[in-house]
């Protein structure tokens, strides 16, 4: 019997094996990246005869995909395997997959006897002859990268769950190493893939009836293309070329990376969004050196000087640490006014947490967890008026929405603005639009986080 998910599988005809009557239950915590990774996992496992399950209780393998960012996440994800010890006597076997797989390693399983398989990301491409293992009874089963892969996980068998809106890993990995990221010890080294391969999956994506695509990489725009034909700008922009795609994003990008052709892409190119997300982590040019980021304040300002030069008005996002080891209450006023002279759409604001392997572990980690606190009460505070102001330029606006669902409770539509703004609208249409198609919205009222409006019926 085919697996119930074979449907999903992107536009293309899987060589499946025939179900093997295991049921496999993922569950996925973190970034884009580890939400795509899980999807090309889901994929692999159902062209290799499994089936997908909601629940725990229905699975004989369980999976979690992790993260290991911060330690909360972490935390998170040995509090879930605790949850789930209770399991162990029914013969289920279980997975730790991504980032705190490749950082704790076998560690896991001494941490947790009843985990059969652990491996990193850069080793998932070996998926189906970790299951022969896992199969054959091998209760330690390891797939661990050491930076030494120049492979990606490139797989045709990518299991979308949404079918208007997906995921394209152009880049892997990352060789930054920001002081304070284990990001490069779990992902391993940067790894593009050809930029004839991005736009053959953009294609097939665009045929299968996908219309916003969104590119991925931990540094996407340090995208070399191995066949050296396409620079990331110029990606970006074929990308958008595809004929069927209407939009296209990006992310995540950093700033030493960017350049100005993305701008003029962005200006160009009518399907390219107009959003970017920029990380600057802090707007102290002392603590960025001590954060090993190779760039200014002044320098990372050049940037948004493109962008708010641009005839369109794009739309900028960014991350911020506060209380890296060493900030003084002067630094952090820098990143507060930083705040203010970017006027940003939305502020992603994290505590620092001490990461294993990162130099900045060995680093005076002396800012108290309650400075730590309060600092980032006041970036978020900052943040919530200058975004009050910003949503308001959108009043009396009439923006083109892809329709993602119904929110109910409100009795309202809910879609997605090309700056990835969430637009809450009613309609006194007939007809109710369908999920995944575009439709026109006069901006009504704005919220700090989302916009309401009502749908333009003719
Ligand atoms: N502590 C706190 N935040 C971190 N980030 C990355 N590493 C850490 C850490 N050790 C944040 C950065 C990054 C985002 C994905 O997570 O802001 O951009
Ligand atoms: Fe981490 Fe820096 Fe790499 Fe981003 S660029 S993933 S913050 S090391």
């Amino acid at each position: 019997m085919p697996s119930t998910l074979q449907r999903d599988i992107l536009g293309i005809s899987v060589p499946e094996k025939p179900n093997t009557g295991k049921k496999f239950y993922l569950e996925t915590f973190g970034c884009q990246m580890n939400a795509h990774d899980s999807e090309k996992v889901i994929g692999t496992l159902v062209h290799e005869g499994y089936a997908q399950v909601d629940t725990v209780e229905e699975a004989d393998l369980v999976l979690y995909n992790t993260c290991s960012i911060r330690d909360k996440a972490e935390q998170k994800v040995f509090n879930r395997l605790n949850d789930y010890k209770k399991f162990q006597k029914q013969g289920k076997k279980f997975g730790v997959l991504g980032c705190v797989a490749q950082q704790e390693g076998e560690k896991i399983f001494e941490r947790a006897p009843y985990v059969s398989l652990v491996a990193g990301s850069a080793s998932y491409r070996n998926l189906p002859q970790m299951l022969v293992q896992l199969e054959a009874g091998n209760s330690r089963v390891t797939g661990l990268d050491d930076r030494q892969t120049s492979e990606t996980f490139d797989t045709e068998f990518t299991a979308r769950t949404n079918k208007h809106r997906g995921y394209i890993t152009i880049i892997e990995g990352c060789d930054k190493f920001c002081a304070y990221c284990v990001v490069p010890f779990t992902r391993g080294k940067e790894r593009s893939r050809t930029s004839e391969s991005v736009l053959a999956e953009a294609r097939r994506m665009a045929e299968a009836g996908f219309t916003d695509v969104q590119l991925l990489g931990q540094n996407v725009n340090s995208y070399k293309d191995p066949s050296g034909e396409m620079s990331f700008a110029e990606l970006l922009a074929a990308v958008g070329k595809v004929p069927g795609i209407r939009r296209v994003r990006f992310t995540t990008s950093h700033p030493r990376d960017f350049t100005p052709e993305i701008v003029t892409a962005i200006e160009t190119v009518p399907t390219l969004c107009d959003h970017v997300h920029l990380p600057v982590q802090s707007g102290s040019s002392r603590v960025l050196k001590l954060m090993s980021r190779e760039y200014t304040r002044e320098k990372y300002l050049e940037c948004i000087a493109w962008m708010k030069a641009s005839k369109r008005r794009i739309s900028i996002t960014t991350d911020i640490i506060v209380g890296f080891p060493g900030e003084t209450e002067d630094d952090f006023q820098h990143t507060l006014s930083l705040l203010t002279e970017v006027q940003y759409d939305a502020v992603f604001a994290f505590k620092y947490s001490p990461r294993p392997n990162t130099p900045a572990i060995t680093m005076e980690d002396s800012i108290t967890e309650e400075e730590k606190s309060s600092r980032l009460t006041r970036v978020l505070d900052h943040q919530r008026e200058i975004q009050r102001a910003n949503y308001q330029h959108h009043l009396g606006e009439i923006a083109q929405v892809m329709v993602e669902g119904r929110n109910e409770a409100r009795g309202q539509l809910l879609g997605r603005h090309s700056q990835n703004k969430t637009v809450n609208f009613t309609t006194n249409a007939l007809i109710q639009p369908a999920i995944g198609s575009y439709v026109d919205v006069r901006i009504t009222k704005a919220l700090p986080n989302s916009l309401v409006g009502e749908m333009i019926t003719v």
